[in-house]
């Protein structure tokens, strides 16, 4: 078992490169199940949540390998099974986008319902309904998803306009790529990882339109072909480090991002006094002073991510004045807040609010990360606390950023990562 030992209050100063996108390149993987012939997938993170989502696919017959690093050719004309195995399937949330991807290329899938997660209850019935709509015969059986269908068919979806669920349009729009007919999902998700899987879809042949809006058309078609495809930089790796900068201060620039993607996030940096400047794939974060409070309110994009709250909630946490930060997507996504709290930060929690009052300086503390944005957030504040934080639960983290710790590192960052067992002098590299 691993650590993060950090001796905070180094202000962070450099430039970082962001990799490719966990939430974007994921729904891909899935996508090539669809495909007949090999796809080159380019800017694939190194990180444990692409691995399981690899396996899984292995399992089902899916061949892959690297061919350079973060570039993978990957290939499903060897399909050989359409059950998906439990043990993989609950490491991760992602990989029920598999029921999309092998419905649409066999017309049967048998995938185990997800189940539940620390930051909330995560139900799937929307990519239920979708399968549903599309034709598939669906059934339940001792926590597993069994869809079959001849041939899915084209149907009008509408999806909760409040939620906009992510997943749910991704395996929908899986499902309906290689239908008979037109898919019209309404109230479909506008984030940029739905948008690149639909590129990645259309460039093998697909035939969508509405990508980036609230409806989404898909014209099924009868086969798709193998392309080259370049996912997208990880917007919430990028925020991880703007924060670093906000909850901490110096000044940092991140190469390969997409600030289009981030203006909800760069708009409420600004708002608490961090200066962001940016150009076509960077931007520069720079804070002297403690920052202002910010409210934030979490929504579906282009509205301020869910993912990054906990974050705001750390800069929150060392901001001049009073922040209030409302959740809207996830109804346990505060559970950082009470490690937060054990740092010296002043926070109450009231239903889906969180009410935190800025003090000067976070002490550091043994803490633990409980999921993958969590983990992240107690890193900056042991980046931003005085004394020595030492974070377990790092396997969290591992799912989701790539050599997080290798990163911080140049930045001037002092952190280490070591077995528990060694802790001690000898983590110091
Ligand atoms: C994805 C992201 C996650 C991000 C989230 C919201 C991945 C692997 N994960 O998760 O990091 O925080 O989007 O941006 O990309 N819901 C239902 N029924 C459903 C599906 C969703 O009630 O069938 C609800 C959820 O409980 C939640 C809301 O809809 O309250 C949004 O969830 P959704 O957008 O589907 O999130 P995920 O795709 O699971």
């Amino acid at each position: 078992m691993d650590q993060i030992v950090i001796t905070g209050g180094r202000r962070l100063q450099g430039a970082v490169t962001i990799s490719g996108s966990k939430n974007g390149t994921l729904p891909l993987l899935a996508a090539t199940m669809l495909v007949e012939g090999e796809s080159v997938i380019e800017n694939v993170p190194d990180i444990d949540d692409v691995r399981t989502m690899l396996q899984m696919l292995e399992s089902l017959g899916v061949r892959s390998r690297f061919i350079a690093p973060g570039v993978l050719a990957i290939d499903a004309s060897h399909l050989r099974s359409t059950e998906a195995p439990y043990q993989l399937v609950r490491k991760m949330r992602g990989s029920f986008y598999v029921a999309g991807a092998l419905l649409a290329r066999t017309g049967h899938a048998e995938v185990p319902l997800p189940g539940g997660c620390v930051i909330g209850s995560r139900p799937v019935d929307f990519h239920i309904q979708g399968f549903k709509a599309l034709g598939a015969e669906v059934v339940e059986e001792a926590g597993i998803m069994k869809a079959r269908a001849r041939r899915l068919r084209g149907a009008r979806i509408y999806l909760d306009p409040r939620l906009r669920s992510v997943g749910a349009t991704i395996n929908i729009m899986l499902a309906a790529a290689l239908a008979e007919g037109t898919t019209i999902i309404e109230s479909a998700s506008r984030e940029p990882e739905v948008v690149c899987c639909a590129e990645y879809l259309r460039e093998c042949g697909a035939n969508l339109s509405g990508i980036g809006s609230s409806t989404l058309v898909i014209r099924g078609v009868e086969r798709l072909h193998g392309c080259r495809f370049h996912s997208i930089p990880d917007r919430m790796e990028a925020g991880t480090f703007m924060y670093a900068v906000g909850a901490t201060g110096g000044s940092v620039v991140l190469e390969a991002v997409r600030p289009d993607q981030l203006t909800s996030v760069i708009d409420t940096l600004q708002a608490a006094g961090v200066t962001v400047g940016y150009g076509d794939d960077w931007i520069k974060v720079t804070r002297g002073e403690r920052p202002g409070a910010v409210d934030a309110m979490t929504a579906p994009y282009p509205g301020y991510p869910t993912d990054l709250q906990p974050n705001h909630g750390v800069m929150a946490a060392v901001a001049r004045g009073t922040s209030i930060i409302e959740e809207t997507i996830f109804d346990a996504r505060f559970n950082y807040t009470d490690e937060l709290a054990r740092m010296g930060a002043n926070i109450k929690v009231v239903g889906r609010a969180a009410i935190i009052k800025g003090v000067p300086q976070l002490s550091g503390a043994p803490v633990e990360a409980t999921d993958i944005r969590a983990g992240a957030a107690l890193v900056l504040a042991g980046l931003a606390a005085e004394g020595v934080t030492e974070i377990t639960g790092t396997e969290f983290i591992d799912r989701g950023y790539e050599r997080f710790v290798d990163k911080l590192r140049p930045l001037g960052a002092q952190i280490s990562r070591c077995a528990v067992e060694n802790r001690g002098a000898e983590c110091w590299v």
